[in-house]
Order: structure tokens, then sequence, then C-alpha cells
């Protein structure tokens, strides 16, 4: 299996579970560009662990490099690709296009194209809530009519449409398009998470203000129509989200059929619970300073999770915000003790 991204913080929690799981062998590509070799050590360590230290390579290579690409398309023999590299910071997105066009929408066709051509017939893909914008219907259900506020979310749909196109094109390709709401926490033995710094992800932040870290964290609008007037998302615990490309790649292998899921809990948390959790689980008291609205933050967002509970029988394990809190801050925690 080819897991694009899988030095990054979902796609390792991703490899982990292929190790721990699973007989795939595994070749991670990334260019490190926001992924760490610290994370691509602790997998190797985790596949010794399990004794399985053969099913795991590391390519460092770039994307867009589409003749190297192809050539380790050819020396492989893929079965599957579970595609998360791409750049993920919606105001970069603003201000650079082209960036996220390119590697987001690009690279992500070069992809599937290098697929159909070596008959790789299975696909899964990183995509986002952000393909929803701001929604009309809550919760969103896969079927909620998509309409992206930002490059960000307009090149991950773009690559969806490739997907799509391709299936009808292609009829052996099939594909399953996962689009994650708000991915948050550390693997639950806290042996990697998300390492990048300057990270944008509410509890990321909240987890850096409670170590010290940042000595503040912004809640932006306190007067959105939510019951304590900050904006209400969807935080799913990132090795739960992992279980769901591994129930992804069994959905295509025994139904051969490709499909769209939401990954979410169905409910929703606000900022403000998200941040006085984070204070209680670390009992610190941390400063929070209140700013203005951000452009394009829509008041709610939540997940409608009833097809992929029904269609992959996808159960969630860590449908508790104090574990999402605690397994992130307890991460935190160990970068400090790092450096
Ligand atoms: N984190 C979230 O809350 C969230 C929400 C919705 C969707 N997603 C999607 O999940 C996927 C993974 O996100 P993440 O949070 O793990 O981000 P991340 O930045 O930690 O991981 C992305 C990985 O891809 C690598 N990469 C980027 N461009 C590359 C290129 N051109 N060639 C090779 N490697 C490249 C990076 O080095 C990194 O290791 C992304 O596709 C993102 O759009 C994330």
């Amino acid at each position: 299996i080819l897991v694009t991204g899988g030095a990054g913080y979902i796609g390792s929690h991703v490899v982990k579970q292929l190790l721990e799981e699973t007989n795939h062998k595994i070749t991670i590509i990334d260019n490190l560009s926001t992924g760490s070799i610290k994370t691509v050590n602790t997998l190797k360590e985790i596949a010794k662990h399990v004794n399985k230290e053969n099913n795991l390579s590391f390519i460092e290579a770039d994307l867009s490099n589409f003749s190297l690409i192809e050539g380790i398309f050819k020396a492989k023999n893929f079965d599957a690709v579970i595609h998360f590299a791409a750049s993920i910071v919606v105001p970069e997105s603003v201000k650079n296009p082209i960036k996220y066009y390119m590697n987001n929408t690009v690279n992500t066709t070069n992809l599937i194209k290098l697929c159909i051509e070596n008959n790789v017939n299975k696909f899964i893909f990183s995509s986002t809530a952000a393909v929803y914008g701001e929604p009309d219907e809550i919760p969103v259900r896969e079927t909620t009519p998509t309409n992206p506020i930002n490059p960000y979310g307009m090149s991950k749909l773009m690559s969806e449409n490739v997907l799509k196109d391709c299936g009808i094109a292609y009829k052996d390709f099939k594909y399953i398009i996962l689009r994650y709401f708000n991915v948050a926490g550390a693997d639950i033995k806290i042996r990697i998470g998300q390492r990048f710094p300057n990270a944008t992800h509410l509890i990321k932040v909240a987890a850096e203000t409670a170590v010290g870290k940042r000595d503040k964290i912004y809640i932006f609008g306190t007067d959105y129509p939510t019951k304590d007037g900050t904006c209400i998302r969807d935080f799913i615990h990132v090795d739960d989200l992992a279980d769901a490309h591994i129930k992804a790649l069994d959905y295509l292998t025994e139904n051969n059929k490709s499909n769209i899921f939401n990954c979410g809990y169905g409910k929703g948390y606000s900022v403000l619970e998200v941040i006085n959790t984070m204070k209680e689980v670390s009992g610190v008291d941390f400063k929070v300073e209140i700013t203005g609205r951000r452009e394009g933050d829509p008041a709610i967002l939540i997940a409608d999770n009833t097809k992929i509970k029904e269609e992959m029988n996808w159960q969630p394990k860590y449908d508790d915000l104090k574990i999402i809190c605690k397994t992130a801050l307890e991460w935190e925690k160990k970068l400090l003790s790092e450096s």
C-alpha cells in the first residue's frame, strides 16, 4: 500500500494501525515539508515492536516529481493508495492559491493517473468538511451540496471530481472519499501526534497554551447563534479516524464499490467548551482572549455520520472530548520534553 503523507499527522496514525492490525506492506512517500523524520523513525520502532520491520519503507520524495513517482509505481506494484499528502492551511490557501491547486489538485490528479496506468484500483482520499463551505443543513450529510468558500476546500473538491470522473471512465478503478471534520488528539499510547509547529487547530493550540508554549489562546467571535456564542465543531479523535481508513480498505476489497463518507462523531462542542475541557484536564487556568470573528467560519459544523456507521460498520472508540484533550495534552508535554 502506498501511503502519501505518511510522515504527517493523520497519515502516521493510519500507518501505525496498518502495522499493528494488518499484514500489509506499506510504502510511505513524503517530502517532509510538514511531516517529520522523527515520526517515520517512531513508526519504524512500532513496526519492529510487532515484528513487521520489513512491512514499512519510507521514500523521501515530492509528489510533484512525476517521473520519480512513476518509477516508484513501476517498481512497487501497489495494490492500493491512501493519499494524505496535501497543503492544509486555509488562510495560506487564500493568499497562495496556486500552491494549493498545484499540490492538492495537480499532484493528486497525477497520482490518480499513475494508478490507472498501473492498474492500481483502490484509492482512498483524504477530503475535508471544507468542501461543504457554509452548509444549509446541520448535521451535514454526504448529499448536502458542496460549496467550498476557500481555495483549500476547492482544491480538495476538484480532486474529488477527478476521482468521480475516473470512476466512471475506468470501470475497475474504485475510490473512497473520506471527508474529515475536525481531527484532534494523539495516539492513545502517546507515541505519535501532530508535530508541525504553528498549528492552527483549536485543540492543538489549546494544548500548546496549557503547556506554556503560547501565552494565551484567542477565541474568534463570541456572537455566533450558538448556546455560548462561540463556534461549534465536530471533533474526531485521530485514532478513530485512522480506523475509518482500515475499514475503507476492507470496504473496497469486499464491495469493490466507490463511495463517499463523512468522518465525525455527529455531535459538536463549542470553542469555549473545548477550552474549558483543556483547562480541566491540564489543571492550568491559561489566558483566553476574545477577538473578532474570522471570515468564513460557519457557526456550526457537525457531521451526519449515519452512512459510515451503517455501511462500513465504523464504531468510534474515543468519542469523548476529555480523551481527545488529554491525548493532545500528553503529546504536547512529550514534545516539550524532547526540546
Ligand atoms: N488535520 C485536519 O483536521 C484535517 C481535516 C480535514 C482534512 N484533512 C486532510 O488530511 C490530510 C492529512 O492532513 P494532516 O493534518 O495529517 O496534515 P500534515 O501536514 O500533518 O500531513 C501532510 C503530509 O503530507 C506531506 N506532503 C505535503 N505535500 C507533499 C508533497 N507534494 N509530496 C510529498 N509529501 C507531501 C507533508 O510533509 C506531511 O507529512 C490532508 O490531505 C488534509 O487535507 C485534515
